[in-house]
């Protein structure tokens, strides 16, 4: 019998196999094992018991063997076997897939990921299939994190895998496309979709082609964007590498952006990128289309070495006579690309439509106050902000929100060395002022136009007004752009 996804999901919740449940029958030390990929201290915590919970964590999150008598009526065992979802041998029942329990505190997300069992759980290592499908990894959390979460008619999930953020978007977007070029991550998807009941609509094919002629009001994607040498496509691992060239894959996500976005949407990705000789920047800026706006945060930048050795450990090569010619090769296809080292983060596209676009690429590896998607929702209203003409900047009446001031100088000298105004949330800005811009934004409350602020800092300061607004007015503008100062509070 076929099974029904509806069925599965009214058996896990009986069960209690829910995210809250779970964890806490693990126990932190339990959790915190899995995270190590050792499911010893977990098995520990569940001890000899056999009921329905500790039947499923045992299962799908342990990975063991479980006597058919303990798994007998919690799930229907043939109709998963049938599915491929399940094997059963000798009295034992083994899942061939990893279904497990989600949850986000961030927005709220729940319900369970269907995906490939974890690699190398206990360090048994064995090879990766190439149409292996990756279950939540740190990637998918943090791109789920940095989406902007406002309603939306419509979404795309571009490369789905195992649908984690087709759950996310379900819930703030009211039609979903989920594509993905591996059939068997497309199954494993729709499995994820209709646990969580989201209604997401799932295509097979290569980046744009299932949508071919279709626009959408967001686009989110964490593409397979590991830089690997060419290789037999049959050895190629299809979650994380491609048979693009470089970077090429991430340049036709973003050339192509503006032909599949509706007006005001955005592309978010989390990527990487090659760093040639010439400023990373450029190489980026060229790909963006003409009346879309950019905004790309480099988050980490990795030298060849570190890089190829993370993926080839990823790869399960590790500890194999294949580590070292494969390095070899991979260091010979990055200096023949002329590839110096390997930029990584986050990018938006926004199609604005604005007769000068705006652009900005930045580095920023400092810490974050994730989740940052209400960052990237505010984005195109605080350019706006920062961008106004000079007048209406004057009558605006923006305020310092979730800022703290720090003033650094010497035991009881009389001024302060530096004024430090930093963010306590989002990306954690800091701007460092002088007297004449701390006075200004520290009396932007919302209530006073900026205008009236610089007319009594003038007076305070007994300084030209002009002379005054020359030197505040950009700080103000960057300040409103980095959304330390805001205009209003409307992000999703
Ligand atoms: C790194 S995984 C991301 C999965 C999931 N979106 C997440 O956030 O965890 C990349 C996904 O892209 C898919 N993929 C690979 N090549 C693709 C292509 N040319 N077009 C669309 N998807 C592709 C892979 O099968 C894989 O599911």
């Amino acid at each position: 019998m076929a099974l029904d996804p509806a069925a599965l999901r009214a058996d896990l919740i009986s069960a209690g196999f829910t995210i809250d449940s779970a964890l806490d029958r693990m126990g932190e030390q339990g959790q915190d094992g899995l995270l190590r990929n050792s499911t010893v201290p977990a098995d520990r915590v569940l001890g000899g018991a056999t009921d329905a919970l500790a039947a499923l964590i045992r299962l799908f999150i342990l990975q063991q063997a479980v006597p058919a008598e303990h798994v007998d009526g919690v799930l229907d065992v043939n109709a998963m076997r049938d599915a491929g979802y399940l094997a059963s041998d000798d009295g034992k029942v083994t899942a061939l897939i990893d279904i497990r329990p989600y949850g986000s505190a961030d927005d709220g997300a729940t319900g369970w990921i269907a995906a490939d069992p974890t690699p190398g759980l206990d360090t048994q290592m064995s090879p990766t299939r190439p149409d292996y499908v990756l279950g939540v990894s740190p990637a998918s959390t943090t791109l789920a994190q940095i989406t902007m979460r406002r309603t939306v008619g419509s979404a795309l999930d571009l490369g789905t895998g195992c649908g984690v953020q087709s759950l996310h978007l379900s819930r703030h977007a009211r039609h979903v496309v989920a594509t993905d070029v591996n059939r068997r991550a497309l199954d494993l998807a729709r499995l994820t979709c209709r646990l969580g009941e989201a209604d997401v609509d799932l295509r097979h094919g290569s980046l744009y082609e299932p949508v071919a002629g279709e626009r959408f009001d967001l686009i989110v994607s964490n593409p397979p964007f590991v830089m690997s040498p060419p290789g037999e496509a049959s050895a190629r691992l299809t979650y994380r590498e491609t048979n693009f060239v470089g970077d090429s894959l991430v340049e036709t996500l973003i050339r192509g952006s503006a032909d599949h976005l509706t007006p005001g949407g955005s592309l978010q990705l989390l990527t990487n990128w090659a760093v040639l000789d010439e400023p990373w920047a450029d190489r980026l800026a060229a790909w963006v289309p003409d009346d879309c706006d950019a905004w790309v945060v480099e988050r980490e930048r990795l030298d060849p070495y570190s890089y190829i050795e993370m993926w080839l450990t990823d790869a399960g090569l590790g500890g194999t006579p294949q580590w070292r010619p494969a390095y070899d090769a991979w260091l010979d296809y990055f200096e023949g690309l002329g590839i110096r080292s390997i930029g990584m983060g986050w990018v938006l596209i926004t199609r604005a439509g604005r007769p000068e676009p705006y652009r900005r690429f930045e580095s920023w590896p400092h810490a974050v106050a994730q989740p940052v998607g209400d960052v990237f929702a505010r984005h195109a209203g605080a350019v706006d902000a920062a961008t106004q003409p000079t007048a209406d900047l004057l009558a605006a009446r923006p305020r310092l929100v979730d800022v703290d001031q720090e003033t650094i100088g010497r035991p009881g000298a009389e001024d302060p060395e530096h004024i430090v105004f930093r963010q306590r949330t989002g990306l954690m800005r800091a701007i460092k002022a002088d007297t004449a811009v701390s006075a200004t934004l520290g009396a932007l409350d919302g209530e006073l136009t900026v205008g009236q602020v610089l007319a009594a800092v003038a007076q305070v300061l007994d300084i030209e007004p002009a002379e005054l607004a020359a030197g505040v007015l950009p700080e103000i503008r960057l300040a409103l752009e980095n959304q330390m100062l805001r205009l209003d509070d409307v992000a999703s």
